[in-house]
C-alpha cells in the first residue's frame, strides 16, 4: 500500500454529488419554467437555415444521383466529397469530439485553429485513399494499416501490445456479452486518451518525446479502457450470480479506497476462471496507471475513479419495478458517471488541472448519457434496466412528477448552448446537428411508426416546440457526423473479420481432415519378406500432429480461387506434405537441431536411427515426385513445368537450411535474416500457392503478386516460430523450446531481441497484406491465413 497517499472518497463523492445537485436544481428549474422551448425555436430559425433546402430544379438532378446509405462507408465519403459537403461534414465533427471529449469551447481561435488542421489533414487522408486501402471490407481498421501508422510514429511496441490485449480480452469474455462492442468501446476509450495527450503536447515537442507519450497514451488507454468492459458491462450483463456481483464491486470498491488491488482470494461461484483472468488484468491495469501517475494527481485520479464507479453502482442498483424514486434519485448519479467518466480521462494520462475543462465536461456528460439512453430505450426496457427514458415509460401515468427525459434533454442542450458555452454560434451549429441527427437515426432505425408513437409519449407536452422539432427532423440535411460513420463501419468491419476468422477455422479443420486421410503411403508389393522400415517411417513422421498448413493453402488456393478439381489435386497435396516432412526429418536430425520431439512425438532419429530417417527423408522427397507425376488429369507440359519448379524450390530449401546452420553464433545482418527465411521457409509456402497456379496457368504478374505475398507470409511465419521457441508451450507445440538458443542459432530473435523480431514479424505481415491487394481473386482465405500466422501458437 502507498503511504503517502490519503484517499478519502467519501468526502470526494459528497463534494461531488452537492455539485450534481446543484446543476439537478437548476435544469429543473428550466424543466419546469419551460424556458428552453422559446430559446431554442428561436435557436432553431437560426440553424435551419444552412441545413433545410430550397431545391432548384438543377439541384433536384443531382440530388438524383441518391445519397448512398451510411453504409458503404467508401462510397459515403466519396459521395460527400462529390457533392462539396465533405468539409462542414468534417469540420462538424471533428468540432463535436473537441467539445465532447477533450472539453473545449469551440470559440477559442485556438481550438478552431487546431479543428481545421485535423479537418485539413483527415480531408486528405479520406480523399486520398487509393484502391490500396479499400479492400473487400478493411479501411481504416485493417491491421496492416494501423501498424503503418503506428510505425510513422514510433509505438509499434505498444501497438503489438495493445492489439494482443484487444484479442486477448475479446476471446475472454463470456458468450453473454457482445465482443465487437467491447472492443470498439476500448477503441474509443483508446482513441480519446491519446487525443487528449497530443492535445496537451507543446508544438515544439521532440520527436522522441511525443514517441515516448503516445506510447504511454496508448497502454493508459488501454487500462483506463478495461473498466469498460470489465467493470460496467460485466456487472451489467447479469453474468454473476449475486454473491460474485458483490464480491467482485466490493473487490473494486478496496482498490479505490486503499490504492491496491486485494489478493484474488476465495472465489465461490461459477465463474472462478472468468474472474481470475478479469483480476489479473485489471490488477495489472491499475498498476500501470498507478505507476504511470504524477504523486500530485494520484490522489485526484483514485477520488475520480471512486465517483465514478460508486455512481455507476448507485445507478445499477435500481430496480424498474420500484415505483418510488424521486427525481433526484434518478438524475444526480446519471449526472455523476457520465461526467466522471469523461473527467477521468484527463486525470488518467496526469494532465494538470484545467477548470475551465473540468466545468464544461461536467455540465456536458447528462447530455451524452440522455441522447444516449434514448436511443436504446427500448433495449433498456427489454433489459428491465432503469434509465430517465424507460423509468418514464413505465411510471408516466401515476407519477406526475417526473421529470419528462426528453424535455430535460432540450433543456440540457439550451444550457449548454447559453449558460456554459455563452451562446456561441459553432456550438449551437454541432450541438443542434447532433440533436438532429440522433432523432433522425433514431427514426430511420425504428421506423416511423414507432418513432411517431415515441414522440407523442415524450414531446406532446411542447406541441409548438415538437411540430418545429418534426419539421426539421424530415427536412434538415447535412447533420451526420464521422464518428458514426465509423462506428457503424468498425462494428460492421469488426463482425465481419470475425465471421471470416470463424469460416477460415472451420474450412481449415475440416481440410486438415481430409487432408490426414490421404497421407498414408499403402505398402503395394508384398514385402512379408522382410520388415519394410522406412515405409513404416515415412508414415510415422506423416501421421504425426502437423498442421498441414501447406497442402491446406493449396486446396484452398486450387480449388476455391481457381476452380480446379480437388480429386485432380489431390496428389499435389500429397507432394506438398511430402516434401515438408522431409525436410523436418532432416532439419531434426543431430547434425542439424538435434531435437528430440516432433509433431508430439519422438523424432524418427530417436524412433529408428540417423540413418532410417536420412533414408526417409530422402524418400519421402522422392514419392512427392512420384506424386507430381501423376497429376494426370493436367496436360504433361504443365506437369513438367511444375515438376521444374518445385525441384528448384527444394534445391532452394537445402540452401536455406545450409544458411541456417552456417549462422550459428554469427551476428547476420536483417537482411541476410530475411533471406535465410525466405530460402527456408518461405518458399514452402511459396510452392504452396504456386504449384496450384502453375497448374491453373495463372498469369505471370499474378504469379509475382502471390511470390511476394508467400515470401512475407514465409519469413513471418518463421518468426513467430522463433518467437514461439522462446515464448511458447512444448505441449501445444508438439516439439521442444528453448532449441535455438541451445543450438546457438541465428535467427530473428537472437539477434533483434523478441520486441525487435515482433516488428519485424509485423513489417512482414503488413507487406504480404499490402501484396494481397495486387491478387486478382477472392484474397479473404489468404488474409485470415496471414492473420492465423502471426497469431497461433502452436
Ligand atoms: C515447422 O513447420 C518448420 C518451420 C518452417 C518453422 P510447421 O510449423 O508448419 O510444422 P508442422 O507441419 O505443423 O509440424
Ligand atoms: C525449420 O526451421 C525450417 C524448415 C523448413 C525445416 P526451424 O528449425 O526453426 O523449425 P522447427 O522449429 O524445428 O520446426
Ligand atoms: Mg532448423
Ligand atoms: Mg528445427
Ligand atoms: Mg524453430
Amino acid at each position: 500500500m502507498n503511504k503517502e497517499l490519503i484517499i478519502n472518497p467519501d468526502a470526494r463523492y459528497r463534494i461531488a454529488e452537492q455539485k450534481a445537485t446543484n446543476y439537478y436544481k437548476s435544469l429543473y428549474e428550466q424543466v419546469v419554467q419551460k424556458t428552453y422551448v422559446p430559446t431554442l425555436i428561436e435557436d432553431i430559425h437560426m440553424w435551419k437555415h444552412n441545413h433545410i433546402r430550397h431545391h432548384s430544379f438543377l439541384s433536384f438532378f443531382s440530388r438524383g444521383k441518391g445519397k448512398p446509405g451510411s453504409r458503404g462507408y467508401h462510397n459515403y465519403i466519396q459521395w460527400l466529397n462529390y457533392t462539396g459537403k465533405l468539409d462542414n461534414y468534417l469540420d462538424r465533427s471533428i468540432s463535436y469530439i473537441f467539445m465532447r471529449d477533450l472539453g473545449k469551447a469551440l470559440d477559442s481561435p485556438d481550438t478552431q485553429n487546431r479543428i481545421q488542421r485535423i479537418v485539413d489533414s483527415l480531408k486528405t487522408n479520406l480523399t486520398n485513399s487509393n484502391a490500396t486501402d479499400r479492400g473487400d471490407n478493411d479501411g481504416m481498421f485493417s491491421m496492416a494499416r494501423l501498424y503503418r501508422t503506428a510505425q510513422k510514429e514510433g509505438v509499434e511496441s505498444a501497438m503489438i501490445w495493445v492489439v494482443n490485449k484487444l484479442k486477448t480480452v475479446s476471446s475472454n469474455l463470456p458468450k453473454g456479452m457482445d465482443a465487437e462492442q467491447a472492443q470498439r468501446k476500448l477503441i474509443k476509450i483508446i482513441a480519446g486518451v491519446i487525443m487528449q495527450e497530443i492535445e496537451e503536447m507543446d508544438d515544439d515537442i521532440s520527436s522522441e518525446e511525443r514517441t515516448l507519450k503516445l506510447d504511454k497514451a496508448i497502454r493508459l488507454g488501454y487500462s483506463y479502457g478495461l473498466t469498460y468492459p470489465f467493470i460496467d458491462d460485466l456487472l451489467d450483463a447479469k453474468i454473476l450470480s449475486d454473491k460474485e456481483e458483490k464480491q467482485y464491486s466490493d473487490m473494486i470498491r478496496t482498490t479505490l479506497t486503499t490504492g491496491s488491488v486485494p489478493e484474488f482470494g476465495e472465489w465461490t461461484g461459477e465463474n472462478l476462471d472468468l474472474m481470475r483472468y478479469v483480476h489479473s488484468e485489471l490488477r495489472e491495469a491499475f498498476e500501470y496507471i498507478k505507476e504511470h501517475q504524477r504523486r500530485e494527481t494520484r490522489q485526484n485520479f483514485f477520488e475520480q475513479s471512486y465517483v465514478f464507479f460508486n455512481s455507476q453502482e448507485v445507478d445499477r442498483v435500481k430496480d424498474l419495478s420500484n415505483a418510488n424514486y424521486s427525481n433526484e434519485e434518478l438524475y444526480i448519479p446519471i449526472i455523476l458517471k457520465s461526467s466522471s467518466s469523461r473527467l477521468i480521462v484527463r486525470s488518467v494520462i496526469g494532465a494538470p488541472e484545467d477548470t475551465d475543462f473540468d466545468n464544461r465536461t461536467f455540465f456536458y456528460g447528462i447530455y451524452n448519457q440522455l441522447a444516449d439512453d434514448f436511443a436504446d430505450m427500448f433495449d433498456d426496457m427489454k433489459d428491465g434496466a432503469v434509465t430517465p427514458y424507460t423509468y418514464y415509460m413505465k411510471y408516466h401515468d401515476t407519477r406526475k412528477d417526473l421529470i419528462n427525459p426528453f424535455e430535460l434533454y432540450w433543456t440540457v442542450i439550451s444550457n449548454l448552448i447559453h449558460n456554459v458555452y455563452d451562446s456561441d454560434s459553432k456550438t449551437r451549429e454541432v450541438i443542434l446537428d447532433r440533436a438532429i441527427n440522433g432523432l433522425k437515426r433514431f427514426r430511420e432505425r425504428m421506423g416511423p411508426e414507432k418513432y411517431n408513437e415515441v414522440m407523442g409519449l415524450f414531446a406532446s407536452g411542447i406541441p409548438k416546440f415538437n411540430r418545429l422539432l418534426q419539421d426539421m427532423v424530415r427536412k434538415a440535411d447535412d447533420v451526420d457526423f464521422f464518428d458514426k460513420l465509423l462506428r457503424d463501419h468498425m462494428i460492421t468491419t469488426l463482425k465481419n473479420e470475425r465471421k471470416e476468422q470463424e469460416d477460415f477455422i472451420n474450412t481449415s479443420k475440416t481440410l486438415r481432415n481430409q487432408i490426414n486421410h490421404i497421407l498414408n503411403i499403402p505398402k503395394v508389393e508384398n514385402m512379408s519378406l522382410m520388415e519394410d522400415t522406412i515405409m513404416d517411417a515415412a508414415n510415422y513422421s506423416l501421421e504425426g500432429d502437423g498442421k498441414r498448413l501447406r497442402p491446406i493453402v493449396t486446396w484452398f488456393m486450387g480449388v476455391n480461387a481457381y476452380g480446379l478439381k480437388s480429386s485432380a489435386i489431390e496428389p499435389l497435396l500429397r507432394s506438398l506434405e511430402y516434401m515438408h516432412t522431409a525436410s523436418l526429418i532432416f532439419d531434426d536430425l543431430p547434425s542439424q537441431d538435434n531435437a528430440s520431439t516432433r509433431r508430439g512425438r519422438p523424432t524418427l532419429h530417436e524412433m529408428h536411427n540417423i540413418a532410417i530417417s536420412e533414408l526417409t527423408g530422402l524418400f519421402l522427397t522422392q514419392k512427392a515426385i512420384e506424386e507430381q507425376t501423376s497429376l494426370n488429369q493436367f496436360d504433361s507440359k504443365t506437369v513438367l513445368k511444375l515438376v521444374q519448379y518445385s525441384a528448384q524450390v527444394t534445391a532452394d530449401m537445402c540452401r536455406g537450411q545450409a544458411m541456417d546452420l552456417d549462422s550459428k553464433g554469427k551476428q547476420l545482418t536483417r537482411e541476410q535474416l530475411n533471406m535465410m527465411c525466405f530460402y527456408k521457409t518461405g518458399l514452402g509456402f511459396e510452392a504452396s500457392l504456386i504449384m496450384p497456379a502453375i497448374l491453373a496457368h495463372a498469369k505471370e504478374l499474378e504469379m509475382e503478386a502471390l511470390k511476394k505475398f508467400a515470401r512475407h507470409a514465409g519469413i513471418a511465419f518463421q518468426i513467430k516460430d522463433d518467437l514461439l521457441d522462446v515464448e511458447g508451450d512444448t505441449t501445444l507445440l508438439g516439439k521442444p523450446i528453448g532449441k535455438d538458443e541451445e543450438n546457438n542459432n541465428s535467427t530473428f530473435v537472437s539477434i533483434l531481441g523478441q520486441a525487435g523480431a515482433k516488428k519485424e514479424m509485423w513489417e512482414n505481415y503488413c507487406i504480404a497484406m499490402e501484396a494481397l491487394q495486387h491478387i486478382p481473386r477472392n484474397t479473404t482465405f489468404l488474409k485470415h491465413f496471414l492473420n492465423y500466422i502471426i497469431n497461433r501458437d502452436h
